[in-house]
């Protein structure tokens, strides 16, 4: 069985990817601080796959914490690297908090990656690569524009980063960009966990339809779109977990045709933000509090993948509709309005 280590792994991409790994025979080993996260999500995957997930609690950016990882797992034959801040507008008022977290625990993953001849790594990167691109749908050719943010230009730089270091490594790489993942596990047991507000669009629905948030503001209905909303590419959070495997299993038999390949992970559908809640409000039954609100700064019109790549090298296929993306996103936040219930009925005792 080939261990795979998976920072972030306590996160929301990361958590779904370690139950694909298990279902697919792999030994995922998990590496996460927790910082933006808590192991809770490892509980579900527990109770989904049946197996105790390995998890060191380790901070990437102390080279010597992350290097007693690999002491420890010497065997470890692939790396799957999620962790990274992502919170776009803190980026822009903290930059060095973002340069410093996501490039230096990258540097200390690939000296590691280096030292212990891993062969394998896979990094997450995002379509926030492309800015605000002159042609839709993008390909992976698509050239990058300057990053809207500092988070942004840790993807970019991220991506040169692992790009030039696999030039001159045993290792073989692969950059994954993806496009906006949303929904959660079909079980309901595992799903997304922002922390305070969310900004994201998925969760900013599903929050207000439990009532967490009075009402939802659609940032804009101005653009230049079907219906004067944004254009998005939303992907079910499952089948781009599945894509990791999917390009694991691709660098293993050894078909990439470079050291470095990237693929963008989108269904290749354009959705506006009307057309999301739509579908929310259908497959939920639940009628949303919306108004239309004045543009957010930073946001692109319209971005969607040409994703031909991955389906006709990886054999990526997408399994979810935009329904299922939002039913099953419905789906966990019930479940977490029940489990805080649980939690706040006096009569629950924690053993
Ligand atoms: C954001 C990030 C991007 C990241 C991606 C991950 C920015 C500028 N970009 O992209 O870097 O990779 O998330 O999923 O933040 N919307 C509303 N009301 C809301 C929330 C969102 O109308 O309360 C709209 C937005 O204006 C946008 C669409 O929904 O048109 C999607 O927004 P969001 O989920 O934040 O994703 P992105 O902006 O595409």
């Amino acid at each position: 069985m080939k261990k795979i280590l998976v920072t972030g792994g306590c996160g929301y991409i990361g958590a779904h990817t370690i139950i694909d790994l298990i279902e697919n025979g792999f030994e995922p080993i998990c590496v996460d601080n927790n910082s933006r996260s808590t192991p809770v999500l490892l509980e579900g995957i527990e109770k989904i796959t049946g197996k105790k997930i390995k998890n060191y609690k380790v901070d990437l950016c102390s080279f010597d914490e992350t290097h007693a990882v690999f002491q420890e797992n010497p065997d470890i034959e692939g790396i799957i690297h999620f962790a990274a801040y992502k919170a776009v507008g803190e980026s822009v008022h903290e930059p060095l908090l973002y340069f410093e977290n996501n490039l230096f625990s990258l540097i200390n993953i690939l000296k590691c990656v280096k030292e212990f001849k891993v062969p394998y790594f896979i990094f997450s990167s995002s379509c926030t690569v492309y800015g605000n691109p002159d042609e839709i749908p993008v390909t992976e050719n698509t050239p990058t524009k300057p990053a809207e943010s500092p988070y942004g230009y840790t993807k970019q730089i991220g991506e040169q980063i692992v790009s030039e270091t696999t030039k001159t490594i045993f290792a073989q790489s692969i950059l994954l960009r993806y496009f906006n993942p949303v929904g959660a596990h079909p079980t309901a047991l595992i799903g997304e966990m922002p922390l305070g507000k969310p900004e994201n669009l998925v969760p900013a629905i599903t929050q207000t339809a439990i009532g967490k948030i009075p009402q939802l503001k659609v940032h804009g209905n101005d653009y230049p779109t079907r219906d004067g909303s944004c254009v998005r590419d939303y992907i079910h959070v499952c089948d781009i977990a599945h894509a990791h495997i999917l390009a694991l299993q691709y660098l293993i038999k050894r078909k990439n045709k470079s050291r470095c390949e990237i693929f963008n992970l989108g269904t290749g559908n354009g959705v506006t933000v009307l057309e999301a809640i739509k579908a929310f409000e259908k497959v939920s039954g639940v009628k949303l509090n919306y108004i239309i609100g004045p543009r957010r700064q930073g946001d692109i019109v319209a971005v969607y993948a040409d994703n031909k790549l991955a389906r006709e090298q990886l054999g990526w296929e997408i399994e979810y509709s935009l329904d299922e993306m939002m039913l099953t996103a419905w789906k966990w936040e019930l479940k977490l309005k029940d489990d805080e219930a649980i939690h706040n009925n006096p009569n629950f005792k924690m053993n």
